[in-house]
């Protein structure tokens, strides 16, 4: 079958609907409808899970509160390298939770059921695999891996594993991301042909310059442990805790943030990924010894396949940036254009030009010497999709669907694979910037060219 007609038979099956969504018309005129997205199911979780968290920062406690949301669900145990982060933990959650800085002591445990890992980058592929190794389940947050070679080592040993794995790139079970794919799928914008993306920031914390506890230092860290596999350095607190400057811990931009857009994008327009990588930016503003770029921006190839037709891709992080609009995922083709958010899907079908005209604008037109009628221009016809008052959000419905998984022994919506399939076009950015070349990617068999 040709790649065209498989897409289009695809379509009609209907094979490439997400579905999980009903939609509401709720207002309508001349230009725009709005349409409210709810969900058709909830979780049921009869018997209790038990999760242990690994990495207490900021994205660690988003990520518990929401798992501990559904229904029967416990923290048993949290492990952090900084004291400062259990003894907080003790205080939010009670001293019957174990604490520890070794990860080993609590996947050892039987009373741990999912691990959630949200360390620094540089741990995740060792403690993912070490987990599965204990038997547990994991939630690891993105990017599955700090560096590509990491990659198909945790994909051996997930196989091997029996285990449900999901990556915590949560725009994955997000309402928005569901509804582009339906509509993508029944070709409200026609052919894809490109696709884009922006972060802009400017606040200090936007740009990773994180507050340094003031008791945070070697006698409240382990920092051996922190280093243990990487470069060994003496202690350093901004290392530690602004990690994400620096190429040891952390993957830059694109590793933190691009990696959301792969993410949706593969996920919505049904990709394995690009097949040329190639990026540029610079450290212009915030000069504080960081190691990683400021400003980047990415431009990527997908190329035709069964499932899409060739498109390119354009992404742009500003670090120094306080006007851009953030965090949309736009789609353009033949007939319209889709701004895909997590919560919103906002689209655009060209209705193009028509003829029609008043008598007197007709007289109007023959004395300015047109023989046809003048063509008018219209706008396009827009519509608006957005979740209802009540929806729970975006990270809840990511921690359920790994439940969900779990209870009804299904596939998790982003395996280690899919994870690896997002992260590997953000990681090999920071390639492409440091060498100054374009990189050649096989997204099928995950080899770099
Ligand atoms: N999905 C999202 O939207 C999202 C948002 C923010 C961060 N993240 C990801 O979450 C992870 C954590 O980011 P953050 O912003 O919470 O960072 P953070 O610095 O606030 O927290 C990281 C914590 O991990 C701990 N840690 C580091 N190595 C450890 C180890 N070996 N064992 C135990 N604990 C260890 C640190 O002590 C620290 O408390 C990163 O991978 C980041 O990319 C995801």
């Amino acid at each position: 079958m040709k790649t065209s007609s498989r897409r289009k038979f695809l379509k009609k099956a209907g094979l490439v609907s997400a579905g999980l969504f009903s939609t509401n018309e709720l207002l309508s005129n001349t230009h725009q409808k709005v349409h409210i997205l709810q969900r058709k199911y909830q979780s049921e979780n009869l018997e209790t899970i038990r999760y242990g968290l690994i990495g207490a920062g900021g994205m660690g406690l988003s990520n518990i509160r929401n798992a501990l949301r559904h229904n029967n669900t416990q923290l048993t145990a949290v492990c952090d390298l900084y004291e400062g982060r259990l003894k907080a933990i003790k205080r939010d959650f009670g001293s019957s939770v174990f604490l520890t800085k070794k990860h080993e002591e609590l996947l050892n445990r039987d009373d741990v059921d999912i691990v959630i890992i949200a360390t620094s980058d540089h741990w995740h592929m060792q403690i993912g695999i070490d987990a599965l190794k204990a038997g547990k389940h994991v939630y690891c947050e993105k990017p599955v891996v700090h560096s590509i070679k990491e990659g198909n080592k945790l994909i051996d040993v997930w196989n091997k594993s029996g285990k449900k794995f999901m990556v915590g790139s949560q725009g994955m079970s997000s309402p928005g991301n569901e509804k582009a794919k339906e509509l993508l799928a029944k070709g409200a914008i026609g052919e894809l042909n490109y696709a884009e993306a922006i972060y802009a920031r400017s606040s200090s914390s936007g740009a990773w310059q994180y507050r340094i506890p003031k008791d945070g230092n070697q006698s409240t860290v382990d920092w051996e442990r922190y280093i243990s596999n990487t470069t060994k350095r003496a202690f350093d607190p901004l290392r530690f805790f602004r990690w994400r400057n620096y190429v040891d811990y952390g993957t830059g931009m694109s590793g933190d943030l691009f990696v959301h857009l792969f993410t949706s994008l593969h996920f919505v327009v049904d990709s394995l990924g690009p097949d040329s990588i190639s990026s540029l930016g610079g450290l212009r503003y915030w000069k504080d010894g960081r190691e990683v770029p400021d400003v980047m921006l990415g431009i990527f190839n997908y190329p035709d396949t069964q499932q899409h037709p060739g498109f390119n891709l354009s992404l742009y992080c500003n670090f120094v940036d306080p006007t851009t609009e953030n965090n949309i995922l736009r789609l353009v083709g033949s007939k319209g254009a889709m701004d895909v958010g997590w919560e919103t899907v906002r689209l655009k079908q060209h209705k193009g030009v028509v003829e029609s005209i008043t008598p007197e604008e007709r007289k109007k037109m023959k004395l300015m010497g047109y023989s046809t009628p003048r063509k008018k221009m219209l706008p396009p016809k827009e519509s608006l999709f957005k979740v209802d008052n009540d929806y729970k959000g975006v990270l809840y419905d990511h921690h359920g669907a790994l439940i969900y998984a779990i209870k009804t022994d299904s596939q998790v919506v982003q395996d280690p694979i899919f994870g690896f399939r997002a992260a590997a076009p953000a990681l090999l950015c920071n390639e492409s910037y440091h060498s100054k070349k374009m990189i050649q990617w096989d997204p099928k068999n995950l080899k770099v060219l």
